[in-house]
Formats: structure tokens, sequence, C-alpha cells
């Protein structure tokens, strides 16, 4: 048959000779310990390419090779490109599964798409883990850099990736992210462990050779980083401080100096202290739902809302809301940090004033009501893109000394048309907050409210708020006397604006 091609791939201990020749089918000799030879017809490492004939593993060892002379470094390039934009659009994909509504936020560098692969065979083939640890360095030592940032480019024009304003990175185009969940189980089903049983006499060599190369290698000669890990170290999320990776290296390159907790039930939000340059920050740290503070509002707000409950959902949403509302001109902090693994986020520390604070003066003294107007209004311009923020009580927003509104936890925050929840949340913690005072200021509390969200949102909002759901919910928080109050005087105020329309 004649050969096509040529190239070797040195595994420590042995060398491995790889021979494309015309026609079909796989072929293995074995010289010595320190030898291998395997033969691979083109039509059958094309169906590899294609159709996973040989379950990749044939296209596991194109991008490692190295051309053995110079006539066969063009075929080899094609078919690394081939292997290369077939992966990476593999990668795209399961990260769409993965990571959901987080993906389109995710920023790749070139490697990533090599590492994935690899990890993702090693995790498959968990006997084979230490092999394709192997695999993965060689390509990553050999892949030809114009190569690899060729097929990528490929795929920006494909649509399964996207430019970034960073230099050699990607985002996940709008092909991937139109790719359905079902995408995993798909791959997980190609993969027939079970078949291993039946399996043709070219693919029983093939994995008969590939154990005998991957029992050969001695444990010294392995990478000590494990491959979940390094590829993680090529994901990243975009933060006001650049580009953080997925998976860093402990401890954190910019330590903080504890200062002291900050107020808050669901989470443990500390003050903290940049030791870089001596800046205030916040560090939000999410624990699961099994903490027992949790359950009373999840309680409450049962059927009233859907709350999101993971600690990784909670911090996905936080970060995710945070970039979202970020540009679309609203005020949030600025992200510094953000840990997937170890579930925490860094933020700008707001100076000024809970909303909170704010609302509890205002039911004190009856002034201030134009900056209780101006959160409203703020709160009806999320609405008006189609988000609610799904924790809209009063400690969630900060009014700056500059009178901007901030808006800091956005963890149970949203695509959503459910508008009147938060309302709710902001108009019943209002009665919940007049424990202990007169009740003479509420009604111009409310009055402010809701004038300041009519500037821009819809009286249909404040009407669904007092629904007899919602009530319920809130029925827990307040005195019953100011809650009847608060309710009666709402109602009041949306018929009269339901006549003057
Ligand atoms: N970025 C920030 N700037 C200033 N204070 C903050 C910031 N983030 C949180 N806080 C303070 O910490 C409290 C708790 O934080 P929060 O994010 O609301 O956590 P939780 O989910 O536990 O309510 C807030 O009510 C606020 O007082
Ligand atoms: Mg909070």
């Amino acid at each position: 048959m004649r050969v096509l091609a040529k190239g070797i791939i040195e595994i420590p201990g042995t060398t491995l000779n790889l021979i494309i020749t015309e026609g079909e089918g796989i072929k293995i000799r074995q010289e010595n310990r320190n030898f291998i030879e395997m033969t691979i017809g083109k039509k059958s490492l094309e169906a590899d390419i294609n159709n996973d004939k040989y379950y990749g593993l044939v296209c596991d060892h194109i991008i490692p090779l190295e051309p053995s002379n110079s006539h066969s470094e063009n075929l080899l390039r094609y078919y690394k490109e081939k292997v290369l934009m077939k992966w990476a659009i593999e990668s795209s994909k399961l990260l769409v599964s993965e990571y959901g509504s987080l993906s389109r936020r995710i920023i790749l560098s070139k490697e990533y798409f090599l590492l994935d692969h690899y990890r993702r065979k090693g995790s498959l083939f968990i006997i084979l883990k230490n092999y394709f640890k192997i695999l993965a360095e060689r390509s990553l030592m050999n892949v030809d850099e114009d190569l690899l940032a060729g097929s990528l480019n490929a795929l920006i024009s494909e649509g399964y990736l996207k430019q970034v304003k960073y230099d050699d990175k990607f985002a996940l185009g709008h092909k991937a992210l139109s790719h359905k969940a079902s995408y995993v189980r798909v791959f997980l089903g190609s993969m027939p462990y079970l078949g291993l049983l039946n399996l043709r006499v070219d693919v029983k060599a093939l994995f008969h050779m590939i154990s005998f190369l991957a029992l050969n290698i001695r444990s010294d000669n392995i990478l000590l980083v494990d491959l979940e890990e390094m590829t993680k170290r090529h994901m990243f999320l975009e933060t006001d401080s650049g580009l953080i990776p997925f998976s860093t290296p402990l401890p954190m390159e910019q330590p903080y100096e504890h200062i002291r907790r900050l107020g808050g039930i669901i989470n443990t939000t500390y003050l903290v202290k940049s030791n870089l340059d001596n800046e205030l920050c916040v560090l939000k740290k999410y624990h699961e739902w099994t903490d027992l503070k949790w359950l009373p509002l999840a309680l409450w707000a049962l059927g009233a809302y859907n709350f999101d409950a993971s600690a990784k959902r909670r911090l996905v949403n936080e970060y995710s809301m945070n970039r979202e509302l970020k540009e679309k001109n609203f005020k949030v902090p600025k992200v510094y940090y953000i840990s997937l693994k170890n579930k925490f986020i860094i933020e700008e520390h707001i100076e000024g004033r809970l909303f909170k604070d704010v609302i509890i003066e205002s039911l004190k003294t009856g002034k201030g009501l134009e900056v209780i107007e101006d959160v409203l209004s703020e709160v009806a311009k999320v609405h008006n893109h189609n988000i609610v923020l799904g924790d809209a009580n009063p400690t969630n927003m900060i009014v700056a000394e500059d009178n901007n509104v901030y808006f800091i936890d956005l963890e149970q925050a949203k695509y959503s048309d459910k508008y009147s929840w938060d309302l709710a949340t902001l108009l019943f913690f209002t009665a919940h907050y007049i424990q202990g005072l007169s009740l003479e200021n509420l009604s111009e509390v409310l009055q402010a409210m809701v004038n300041g969200y009519l500037r821009y949102g819809d009286v249909k909002v404040i009407k669904d708020a007092l629904s007899p759901l919602y009530l319920r919910v809130f029925s827990v928080l307040a005195f019953p006397h100011a809650l009847i109050k608060t309710y009666v005087d709402l109602r009041r105020m949306v018929l009269a604006l339901s006549k003057a329309s």
C-alpha cells in the first residue's frame, strides 16, 4: 500500500511511528519494547474523523504527531486541521450543556480545546487517564500555533466561536450556544464501554497497543497537575480586574485581609482589604441550601417565586446578572475575582446607605422621599429589560453618596416577567421595618415608592403585587396592623390610579 505520510510521537519509553497509507484498515507492528509502528489506511482515518469509527482513538494520535519527513507535512497538516475543528465543535457544545446560561460569558484560550478533548477522553477511558495526559502534553508541545489559530478562526466564520477583545481568546458563537443539553447524552452514548467485548479485530489491536503504551509509562514521567485542573486554567470569566481563570493555584495572588463580617443572612459576606492597594472589598461566600436560614424564606416564597437553591447557581447568577446590568448601564459593584470552585466572589465595596436605612429614616422623619422615588424608578427600569431582581429586599440596594442606586445582591435575579414579586418584596418589607415606629409617615413612603415606580413602570405590576399569594408570603414578616395598613393604602392608590386613567 502506497505510503502517504509518516510521523512519530515520543511516548516515554517508546517511540510510536504512525504511517498513513492509501486504502483501509489498521495494522500494528511491534518490533521491541521501544518501537511500535501503526499503519492506518486513509479511509479508516477519515472514518474515525467523520464518524468516530475507532472511538476517536486514531484522531487522538494525529495532533501530537511530528512529521518524519518534509513531504509528510502537508497531509498531516490537513488532517490535523480537521481533527482540531471536530474537537473544538464538540467541546463548545459540551460547554453549553455543562454551564448553561454562563457559557455565553466563558472566554477560552486556544489551548483549551486541546486540553478539554484529552480531559474528556481521560475521564471516559479511566484506566488510560495517564496516557491521554501524555498525548495532551505532546499535543501542546507540538501543535503548530498558526494551525490551531487557523482552525479556530474557521469556526468563527462557521458561527461556533466568536472573537473577543482579548488576543488569542475565543467565546462561544451562536451555533454552539443554541445547542440543546441532550448533546452530552448523545456523546456518552456513543462511547460503548460495554461493547468492548465485541470489538472488531482492528479496534481490538488498537486498544491493545494503547494499553501496552499506557502500562509502559513510568509514573515519574507524568505531569503532576491533572488535566481537569489544567483545562480550567484555560477557561476565563471577565471581571473588572481582567480575566480570571476558572482555576488558579491557591493561595490567590492577591491576598485579602479580613476586616469584619457584614450583615446578610443567606451567605457569609465579609468586608476585606486588599493587601495590594489597601482597597476595601466585599468577599461573599456562598453556602449550600442546607443552611437553615434559607428554609423559612423558601417556604414563604413557595409558589411565589422560583428560588435558585444551589450555591453554585446562586454564584453564577450573581456574576452573570451583575454583568448583564452593567452592560445595560445600571450601577453594580465591580467584580474583582470569582472562584466557581471555592464558591466565592470578591466585589467592590460600595460606600453609601443601605436602602433599608433610607426607608427607616423616612418612616421616622417623613423626609428623603425623593431618594425612595429614585430607587423605585431604577427598579422599574430594570424591569423594562425583562429582568427581575428576585430578592429585592431593601438590604440589597445601596444609595451611594452621589445618589446613584447600586444593586448589590443579584443571586436570585433572572430574566422573567414576575416584576410584581420585586414590588411585593419592596412594599411589604417597608411594613416590616415600621415595627416599633409610628405609622404616621407610612402612607407617604408607600406613595413615594409607587410614584417612583410609575416613572418607568406599569400600574398593573403594583396591582399584582397585592395578590393574596404574596400577602400570605409576607404575612410572616410584619405585624398585622402594619401589614393591613400597607395593603389598604396601596389598594387605595391603585384604585385611584386606575380611575384616573
Ligand atoms: N458590594 C457591597 N458594598 C457594600 N456593602 C455590601 C456589598 N455587598 C454586600 N454588602 C453588605 O453585606 C450585606 C449582605 O450581602 P448580600 O450580598 O446581600 O448577602 P446575602 O445574600 O446574605 O443577603 C448587604 O446587605 C450589605 O449590607
Ligand atoms: Mg442580601
